[in-house]
């Protein structure tokens, strides 16, 4: 039973049946009437039970409640609304042609406590402004986009940023619950977390802006206008709506509404047809899809796969280039050669402040790349073994041309790469800097300064392997990788391509009559084989490597190793060895071939005052009167003389007379008759 409040004065209609109504023996109910008669309004005939829930009033899976009998609630699913949730609330094109939108409310009271703020969103965009509540001195709660995800700062402090991404282009319901100390936000009724927060006091007066600020720069700190769809903007039970519904609801007090469509339409992507290559767009909301033909791929259709279509001959490998493609090969240079020759295509736009050079060879001098118009000229040389660029540019002739050479030698035989660019591109000129291999070496840079290669864009003459169309190629070696200003110089004749490259800019072949040799070849070193004696040689690209047998040695394996072969060991026995020979000397000799004899007395003991006398292989002392043993350094004993009976005689070192035996007592350590 529904009750209202003047219930009392005017009791609500009977609501039931009525059957077998007599009043004094006359049946009052049910009786026919007339149609046009008001004796009876709202009756019917007949008394249904059945619960009117049983028919599914509520549309749009919206639940149905049965109140008491014969009547029904609706518990409607957002964005329904309406008795029957028939009907939808209204959706909001914000950014509709990229238009700056916003959509402004005032609170006409309080909302209490807590504050929950919800709305469904849809967009493409991954930034731009949602929502700000703000009073007259403070933006107390902002909810925006950033990179496709919801974040949400209160009182200008805390921040808290959703877990998934909204800017897919579907529809999500964003909620917000601002609780005493604590902030929560969902997406689609999943938590994205929460965070700890100073309460919030919103206030009647207080201003909800949606989707942007009046101020655009205010804006732009949010990531800009908002771009796309909002349904069913609600704080806590009330709306706020952009359009109304005809089903009546609280709503605050819609204020300002800037280019905020009804509905939520898509801004027609394909009207200026996006798709490149024949690409067939469709549209999608918000957005295009592209159907690209065979060959072509990116969002729109913007590449060409340009090497599936094996554009280029068999000497040659494709390489995908903005907008086309290139042929690459390598190609060798030797007298009987062709000197290359090119020029522009007359398109180039482009500002051509760089040369790219790969190249390989054993030559100390050589002209690898000249370029010329007029009096403005660019060379890449070989000098000395260095590799040496030389540029003038501009129309005052006697300015000195600007050089700068490699900080080693290339003439190498190895690959070497290298990159000629102006130092500061955006001054109109500037020194020059070399980098080698990759700028793994050290750089050179020029001393003088010079304009960039812009004379190279029309009616210069370009060419490879020499000076000039008629001069002799100098060149001995090969070229690879060859681009000014990232354009290649292709060595390949446009003709001898399966398709013409479709690329603006160009530099091209002209004299098609040159028949480069494709491919990196060295001359023929080893044949016939230098090496003598069965060395075996090696190709080192325009250079020979000779490996001997062991019994030989030299560039060329002419050099026996056997080195005791001519006896330079003259009082020795001779060994050979891997980098010579060595002498084992006799006894007394010495020296690299035994050549130096001996001087035994350089080092002999002798005392002093005792001459040395050499002998063979060994020394003796000479020793003075009052000195004795072998190498005097004993004092002389005195010598005793001593008459014997038969004669007289002498005891040596201290030696006794023992005159009855005509012989001599001896001292310790010497021995003898005397
Ligand atoms: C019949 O019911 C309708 C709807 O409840 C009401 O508007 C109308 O006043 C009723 N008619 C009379 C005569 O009471
Ligand atoms: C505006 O809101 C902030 C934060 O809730 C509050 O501190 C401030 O007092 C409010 N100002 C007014 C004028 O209501
Ligand atoms: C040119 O030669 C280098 C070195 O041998 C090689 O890596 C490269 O693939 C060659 N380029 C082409 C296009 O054959
Ligand atoms: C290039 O020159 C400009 C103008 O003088 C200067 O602003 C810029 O910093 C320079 N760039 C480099 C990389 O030196
Ligand atoms: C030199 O060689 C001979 C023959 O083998 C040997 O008899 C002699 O002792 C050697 N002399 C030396 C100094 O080694
Ligand atoms: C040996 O005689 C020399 C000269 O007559 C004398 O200078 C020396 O001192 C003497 N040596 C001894 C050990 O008596
Ligand atoms: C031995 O010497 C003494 C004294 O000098 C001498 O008189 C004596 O004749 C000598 N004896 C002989 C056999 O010469
Ligand atoms: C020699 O005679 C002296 C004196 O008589 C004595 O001291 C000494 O030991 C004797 N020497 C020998 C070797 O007999």
């Amino acid at each position: 039973m529904i009750t209202t409040e003047d219930e009392a004065d005017h009791p609500p209609a009977f609501l039931g049946c009525f059957r077998d109504v007599f009043v004094d023996s006359h049946l009052v109910l049910p009786v026919i009437v007339p149609e046009d008669s008001d004796a009876q309004a709202n009756i019917t005939a007949g008394c249904s039970d059945k619960d009117k829930c049983d028919d599914s009033p509520c549309q749009n899976r919206g639940r149905c409640v049965s109140q008491g009998w014969r009547s029904y609630v609706c518990d409607c699913h957002r964005p329904h609304e309406g008795s029957n949730c028939e009907e939808d609330y209204i959706t909001a094109r914000f950014g509709n042609k990229d238009l700056e939108s916003y959509a402004s409310f005032s609170l006409d009271d309080d909302p209490g406590d807590p504050v929950t703020i919800s709305m469904f969103i849809r967009t493409r965009q991954s930034s731009g402004l949602l929502l700000i509540l703000a009073n007259s001195t403070s933006q107390y709660l902002r909810m925006w986009l950033e990179e496709g995800w919801v974040k949400v700062q209160v009182n200008n402090f805390e921040t808290l940023a959703g877990r998934s991404e909204v800017s897919d282009g579907h529809f999500h319901l964003v909620t917000l619950k601002l609780e005493a100390m604590e902030a929560i936000l969902f997406q689609s009724a999943q938590n994205q977390g929460s965070m700890h927060i100073r309460p919030i006091q919103a206030h009647p007066g207080d201003q909800v802006f949606v989707g942007g600020l009046p101020d655009s720069r205010a804006t732009a700190s949010f990531g800009g206008y908002f771009k796309g769809c909002v349904q069913d903007l609600r704080i806590n039970s009330k709306r706020l709506q952009f359009y109304p519904i005809t089903t009546l609801v609280e709503s605050y007090s819609l204020e300002q509404l800037i280019n905020v469509a009804q509905g939520c339409s898509s801004d027609n992507a394909c009207a200026v047809n996006p798709c490149l290559n024949g690409g067939v767009c469709y549209s999608m909301w918000d957005d295009f899809i592209c159907n690209c033909p065979p060959n072509t791929a990116g969002h729109r259709c913007e590449e060409v796969k340009w090497c599936e279509l094996s554009p280029c001959p068999a000497t040659a490998v494709c390489q995908p280039h903005s907008q086309g493609f290139e042929c690459l090969s390598n190609v060798t240079f030797r007298v009987e050669s062709s000197i290359l020759h090119y020029g522009s295509n007359g398109k180039i736009k482009r500002s051509l402040s760089s040369v790219y050079l790969s190249f390989r060879t054993r030559q100390s001098a050589a002209t690898l790349l000249h370029a010329q118009k007029d009096s403005d000229y660019l060379t890449v040389s070989l000098l000395d073994s260095h590799l040496v660029m030389e540029l003038q540019t501009g129309a005052d002739k006697d300015a000195p041309k600007l050089t700068v050479q490699s900080q080693g030698p290339v003439s190498d035989g190895e690959w070497h790469t290298v990159e000629l660019s102006m130092e500061n591109q955006t001054l109109q000129t500037s020194r020059w800097i070399m980098a080698e291999n990759g700028g793994k070496d050290e750089l050179s840079m020029s001393k003088t300064a010079a304009g960039d290669l812009e004379f190279l864009r029309e009616g210069a003459d370009i060419f490879l392997g020499g000076l000039t169309l008629d001069s002799e190629v100098k060149l001995s070696g090969c070229l690879g990788l060859v681009e000014i200003g990232g354009l290649l110089l292709p060595f390949h004749h446009d003709t001898e391509l399966n398709l013409p490259r479709p690329q603006e800019e160009q530099f091209a072949r002209i004299n098609s009559n040159a028949a480069p040799q494709y491919g990196c070849w060295g001359a023929s070193v080893c044949a016939p084989n230098p090496c003598e004696n069965e060395g075996v040689c090696e190709d080192q690209f325009d250079l020979h490597h000779c490996t001997c047998p062991s019994e030989w040695t030299g560039p060329l394996c002419q050099e026996s190793t056997d080195t005791c072969i001519s006896s330079p060991c003259i009082y020795g026995n001779c060994t050979n060895l891997p980098q010579g020979f060595k002498c084992v000397c006799e006894l007394g000799f010495t020296g690299e071939q035994c050549e130096v004899e001996v001087d035994m007395c350089e080092n002999s003991n002798c005392g002093n005052g005792a001459t040395c006398l050499k002998g063979f292989e060994n020394y003796a002392c000479l020793c003075p009167q009052n000195l004795t043993g072998q190498y005097c350094e004993l004092p002389q004993l005195p010598v005793s003389t001593c008459m014997g009976t038969r004669r007289n005689y002498s005891c040596f070192n201290g030696g006794n007379c023992s005159e009855a035996e005509n012989t001599c007592h001896c001292l310790p350590g010497f021995t003898g008759q005397w």
